[in-house]
């Protein structure tokens, strides 16, 4: 893998906590506290290596159909990891924004959320995107409302500017964990270009190696943008 070359953007769909558990006769939610704990060691790693922008998959706006005691594990885990990210802030200078509609959100984590992406807003290095209650359609039917409101034209830079992602390249590559190949409504607009990573690897298996894999990948691809 060359250091030199890397990816601006990476996404990442953190699937497969709930197999992980299992195998290990755990419950779900100690495959999403894992987790949470590789989504830690892979962030620091992105930024350690140079990657500007990570984007990873929290939440989805369709999780809300899983049972009552999951989301809330979930939800606790977000709030655990963004004590935890503000106290680390000053060593870690990671800029940390959110993706999703998080009007629906308890209150507090609400807050948390705010304050953390204010906090961290003056860090430069390494810019961490979580999507929490996060759905692709989801953004661009917002967008277009917003367009249609205050009537501005229907363009791919007007859309672009009116994403959660506004102002940040799109993901060079999205990585999938878990086994499944499929996008799952995840940055839908974005994706556009992106080169697809696929792996049997289950997220919290997901090691700096495997991370490293998937760039050596991604810069073995021949990215043509439609032309030849
Ligand atoms: C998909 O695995 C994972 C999720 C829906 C939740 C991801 C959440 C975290 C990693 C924890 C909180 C996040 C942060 C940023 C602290 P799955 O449950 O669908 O796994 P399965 O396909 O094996 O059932």
């Amino acid at each position: 893998m060359d250091f030199n070359n890397l990816p601006r953007h990476i996404a990442i769909i953190m699937d497969g906590n709930g197999r992980w558990a299992k195998r290990r006769g755990l419950p779900r939610t100690s495959g999403h506290s894992a987790g949470a704990e590789n989504f830690r060691t892979i962030a620091t790693y992105c930024k350690d290596i140079g990657i500007q922008y990570l984007t990873v998959y929290a939440f989805s706006t369709e999780n809300w159909r899983r049972p009552p005691e999951e989301v809330s594990t979930i939800m606790g885990l977000l709030d655990k990891y963004l004590h935890e990210a503000i106290e680390r802030m000053e060593r870690d200078r990671v800029k940390m924004k959110f993706f999703g509609d998080t009007s629906v959100l308890s209150p507090k984590l609400r807050a948390l959320i705010e304050r953390t992406a204010e906090i961290s807003s003056q860090y430069e290095g390494c810019q961490v995107n979580i999507c929490v209650n996060y759905g692709g359609r989801d953004e661009i039917i917002r967008a277009a409302k917003r367009l249609a409101e205050t009537g501005v034209a229907f363009s791919e830079e007007n859309f672009a500017g009116e994403m959660y992602s506004a102002g940040i390249p799109d993901p060079d590559m999205i990585i999938r964990p878990g086994g499944e190949m499929r996008i799952s409504n995840f940055l839908l607009w974005q994706a556009a270009y992106s080169e697809l990573y696929f792996t049997d690897t289950l997220w919290p298996d997901f090691s700096k190696d495997e991370l490293n894999k998937a760039i050596f990948s991604f810069q073995h691809r021949d990215r043509r943008f439609g032309g030849i």
